[in-house]
């Protein structure tokens, strides 16, 4: 069986919103509307909540894919003996339990997009099956003798940094070079709080609408705590605590105590933009190309080597 992406027919589904005006959000919608047109292998990496399931949602939509299957795995939750026949199929009968052949989420996802998500913790074995579908598109199944190549676009997501459990020897460093093709790295909110306004008008707007709330804006020194939070669960904590916060405001303003106490007891001034992180993810994002980092952020050459200096930054081996 060999697929192939068709072209788009009915209407185009409405792409996810990944909001955010920030430097860092307007070159990431850059990259991923470029990669979206290819059919390469994506990981996108980030901590809890930054938004990589989002990532994989847009990415699809923006694709030439857009109205073929989504199919997503969770690699952490399944137990490491079902995890391949989830992924390749399993014939009828090919262990205690198969009633019925399966055909895999490879398969289902046959022509359009599969994402792996917790990658990070997928077991080793399946990983050099994995492995050798990421080369040459083949599916085997579990207990039986079909092959089937595949085309799926393959987006890979983890909260873990795949380069040391690689170095641990927790994960398959030829699965992590292939995986390792398009890079999306998503900052922690904290190191884009210029995304913070827009994402609490966007969140408070949706969730006063969903539960037809009447909320009569915020509180200056609610603002400023949210602002100054730091957000360790980022977009996922900051969506939550303003649904909690807009459900005890309703009938009034958003005050300062509608919000937990470890938000609004945060002190600390509001932390600068992370320039250095800024710097780490144009320069993964370009495969280390100095004028096209300089670009994504808006810097001339010359700023962007001083930066390179000011924070000792050198090209890693084999960046690009
Ligand atoms: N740029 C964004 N604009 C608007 N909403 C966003 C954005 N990024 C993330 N979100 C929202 O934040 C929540 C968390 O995002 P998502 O589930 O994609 O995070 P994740 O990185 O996959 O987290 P985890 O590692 O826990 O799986 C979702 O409700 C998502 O819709
Ligand atoms: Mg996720």
């Amino acid at each position: 069986m060999i697929s192939t992406p068709r072209p788009a027919t009915g209407p185009a589904r409405p792409s996810p919103q990944l909001l955010g005006r920030s430097l860092v959000m307007v070159a990431l919608r850059e990259q991923l509307d470029r990669i979206a047109r290819s059919s390469a292998t994506v990981l996108v990496t980030g901590e809890t909540g930054t938004g990589k399931d989002m990532v994989a949602r847009y990415l699809h939509a923006k694709s030439p894919r857009r109205d073929q299957p989504f199919v997503a795995l969770n690699c952490a939750a399944l137990p490491e003996a079902l995890i391949e026949s989830e992924l390749f199929g399993h014939a009828r009968g090919a262990f205690t339990g198969a009633h019925a052949a399966y055909p895999g989420k490879i398969r289902l996802a046959a022509g359009g997009t599969l994402v792996l998500d917790e990658i990070g913790d997928m077991a080793t074995q399946a990983q050099a099956r994995l492995l050798r579908f990421l080369e040459t598109g083949e599916v085997f199944s579990v207990g039986g003798l079909r092959t089937d190549v595949v085309d799926v676009r393959v987006v890979a997501a983890t909260h873990q940094d795949l380069a040391a459990r690689v170095q641990a020897g927790l994960f398959r460093k030829d699965v992590y070079y292939r995986l390792n093709i398009a890079r999306v790295e998503l900052l922690p909110l904290c190191a884009r709080r210029g995304d913070l306004d827009e994402l609490i008008g966007h969140f408070l707007a949706e969730v006063t609408q969903r539960h037809a709330l009447h909320v009569q804006g915020i509180s200056e020194p609610a603002h400023r705590a949210l602002l100054r939070y730091a957000w360790p669960g980022n977009i996922r904590e900051l969506k939550n605590v303003l649904e909690s916060a807009a459900l005890q405001a309703d009938g009034g303003a958003l005050h300062a105590r509608h919000l937990p106490t470890y938000v609004t007891a945060h002190t600390a001034p509001p932390q600068p933009v992370d320039e250095r992180a800024l710097l780490l993810a144009a320069l993964h994002q370009t495969k280390w190309n100095k004028s096209a980092a300089a670009a994504q952020l808006h810097w001339s050459r010359m700023t962007l080597y001083r930066k390179l200096s000011k924070y000792a930054l050198h090209e890693p081996p084999g960046a690009n």
